[in-house]
């Protein structure tokens, strides 16, 4: 679990981001980033380096690790905080409110602004072994494969599907990303999981949420995510949220993707609602959805 740092960040000094942001360079070229670089790499003599560090280790921002050089390394707190603080000096945030949901690969924080936004912080790389078979694909291209990289390219990759979806499909709003963070619209509602639908309002939900894959796909995406726990429904309407790992319908293993999304959530409707959702084709379904003819559940229905 990784700590809230919202808290520390009136404590911190601007030389306290140089050094941070020093940590974050070298991590570009080396896990552990020498000692005597972080003079060059901050921008600090060495007498700031050495007190920066130790405000910087006793509030966890980084970790020490002495092998055959003392070396220096950001932990999730520290990448946090260097994020938030870009935030908040692009005016996108105002304060940082009560946690909205901790994921396997996410920590989402309620977020202060003009509208209520919602501040996700991504966690793949952390000790994780389905993260780190998904993470092949975005790292396969690299040798360096560190966390950072990993959350980074996990946010730039769902703030990336989110701005190509949005408004077309109901997603939250993307409003910005900086490394491994996103800010978005918070949205309303509860995760399917916890919703408490009527039986006869599921065949409508489960259109609803195939439409969204509908027009996901017309607009050469697929979730490749998709389940109860990733769909919000409230009285409006339902949001599909969560993309990270979304693929471009071009992917190899697109429609493949597709179908098991429209299998899981077939599934959980079948056992949630086993009289008005029963068995139905789930590759026929996905075959409508990429074909674009997809209208009703009830045309699959047996
Ligand atoms: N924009 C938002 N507005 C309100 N709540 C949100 C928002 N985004 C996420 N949440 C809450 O945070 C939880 C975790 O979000 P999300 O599913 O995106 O993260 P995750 O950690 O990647 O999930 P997973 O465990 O599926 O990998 C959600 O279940 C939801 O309750
Ligand atoms: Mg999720």
């Amino acid at each position: 679990m990784v700590r809230n740092v919202a808290g520390d960040m009136a404590e911190l000094d601007p030389e306290d981001f140089y050094l941070l942001s020093g940590v974050e360079q070298g991590m570009r070229f080396s896990e552990w980033v020498r000692r005597d670089k972080l003079p060059d790499y901050a921008d600090l003599t060495a007498e700031e380096i050495e007190y920066r560090l130790d405000r910087c280790l006793d509030r966890e921002l980084i970790q020490r690790k002495t092998i055959q050089y003392e070396g220096y390394q950001l932990t999730f707190e520290g990448y946090d905080a260097l994020a938030l603080r870009t935030f908040s000096e692009r005016g996108t945030i105002e304060g940082v409110g009560s946690p909205l949901g901790f994921g396997k690969e996410g920590d989402v924080y309620e977020v202060r602004s003009f509208t209520p936004l919602a501040l996700k912080y991504h966690r793949e790389g952390y000790t994780n072994f389905r993260a780190v078979n998904r993470e092949r694909e975005y790292t396969a291209d690299r040798d360096h494969v560190s966390w950072m990289y990993t959350a980074r390219k996990a946010a730039e990759r769902e703030y990336e599907a989110m701005e190509a979806l949005y408004p077309a499909v109901s997603v939250p709003r993307p409003v910005d990303h900086n490394r491994h963070a996103i800010v978005m619209d918070k949205f309303d509602g509860v995760e399917l999981a916890r919703a408490q639908l009527a039986s006869e309002q599921a065949v409508g939900v489960l259109d609803l949420i195939y439409r969204a894959l509908t027009t996901t796909y017309d607009h050469g995406w697929v979730h490749a995510d998709m389940s109860e726990h990733n769909v919000a429904v409230a009285e409006g309407g339902i949001t599909v949220f969560d993309w990270p790992q979304a693929v471009s319908v071009e992917h190899q293993n697109a429609d493949e993707f597709l179908e098991r999304d429209v299998a899981n959530l077939l599934s959980y409707f079948a056992r949630k609602h086993p009289h008005e959702v029963g068995d139905a084709d789930a590759a026929a379904i996905a075959a409508a959805i990429a074909d674009g003819s997809f209208e009703t559940v009830r045309a699959f229905l047996e």
